[in-house]
């Protein structure tokens, strides 16, 4: 049922001969790194290609009801316009207020990862055709691959948000989630995704980091990881420490963050951001606070470890938390916490009738 659509060999910068390596190219060497840490582009396709076959299960992304809900949860933060115009308030939206747009007809999503994101929300009914895009080769087969598992009508391009390869007024609807902060000029992204929707269509980017909550997610992340991987040197715990050499390409790869990582956001100023794009009914809401600093340790101690380790009892655990925790940033946080202190951000918009 999936297809690529063409040969992944595209120029990232408009009218620049700057072509991307169609081969997933997932072991970069020191040498690949060192040229990668003053081109930024060049450094998502190492450091996303590498991650690419092992990134499931890194991020604990599956395709059943747990993420389908996650994603869903993360698409309705912000209702749909009719369901705004109606009164719902963006905490407080439903699915079934989302629903009044619902489904989509043809969706895309821009640094689709492995799929988590659109594969999940056309499992739950938002859309019915998807098209994945990313600027990896690695990511896009594996996103491939995962929507021919689920049987979805996907297909699939290796692609620059900065220029997006499909025709003005294509799509109902462009998702992305976690990929607004890696892109270098944001406004323009959001100006080919205004250029590549129909008119009315509808944009939704989800797990964007906020500013203060990127400053403690990180500084969560390198403690747990630097107690995991000096702790399990210990002799009762070596059998929970990963190979030396797995342990340095995860350095040499994580060198490479600083550079994929580029922004994090201010919930107002990414409004402005879409606006000046030319975006109509823009809103934002944040997300996750204390799920937030449970998440964090949790997914770099999973990653520091060797794989299967944890086992199932281990990921009901982190789940379950992670869903208590959410219960509360809802219910008593967002009450006394000021919204900027959230982790992540959404943003929504329409491309003007
Ligand atoms: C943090 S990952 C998120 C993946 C997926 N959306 C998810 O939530 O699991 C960010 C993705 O954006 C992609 N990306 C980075 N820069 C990009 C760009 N300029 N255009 C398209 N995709 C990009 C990366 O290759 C990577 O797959």
């Amino acid at each position: 049922m999936t297809t690529t659509e063409n040969e992944p060999g595209m120029n990232n910068d408009a009218g620049a001969a700057s072509p991307v390596d169609p081969t997933p190219n997932p072991h970069a060497s020191a040498e690949e790194v060192a040229a990668a840490l003053t081109d930024t582009k060049l450094a998502q396709v190492l450091y996303h290609d590498w991650e690419a076959e092992t990134y499931d299960e890194k991020w604990s992304i599956s395709f059943d009801e747990r993420c389908i809900d996650y994603a869903r949860g993360r698409f309705d933060a912000v209702p749909a316009a009719r369901a705004a115009a109606a009164g719902s308030s963006a905490s407080g939206a439903s699915a079934a207020a989302a629903g009044s747009e619902l489904p989509y007809g043809r969706a895309m999503e821009l640094g689709c990862g492995t799929g988590f994101f659109l594969l999940n929300l056309m499992q739950s009914g938002v859309a019915e055709k998807g098209s994945v895009t990313d600027l990896s080769p690695g990511m896009v087969k594996v996103a491939l691959r995962n929507a021919e598992n689920l049987g979805l009508e996907v297909d699939g391009r290796v692609a620059d948000a900065e220029k997006i390869p499909y025709d003005d007024n294509t799509f109902d609807l462009v998702v992305g989630h976690a990929v607004l902060h890696h892109i270098p000029d944001v406004e323009q992204a959001l100006r080919e995704v205004l250029r590549v929707l129909k008119p009315g269509g509808r944009f939704v980017f989800a797990g964007e980091p906020s500013t203060i909550g990127d400053f403690y997610a990180r500084w969560m992340s390198r403690a747990t990881w630097y107690l995991t991987t000096n702790l399990t040197k210990l002799a009762p715990l070596q059998s929970w420490r990963r190979p030396q050499e797995e342990l340095d390409e995860s350095s040499r790869a994580a060198a490479l963050e600083a550079v994929v990582d580029i922004h994090t956001f201010d919930p107002d100023e990414l409004a402005g951001i879409a606006r000046s794009a030319g975006a109509s009914s823009v809103q934002t809401a944040t997300e996750e606070f204390a799920a937030a600093m449970l998440g964090w340790p949790v997914r770099t101690f999973e990653a520091a470890v060797p794989p299967g380790k944890l086992g199932w009892g281990w990921a009901g655990f982190a789940f379950g938390s992670w869903k208590r925790l959410t219960w509360l940033d809802e219910n008593v946080l967002r009450k006394v916490v000021p919204p900027k202190f959230f982790y992540n951000v959404v943003v929504s918009g329409y491309k003007p009738s």
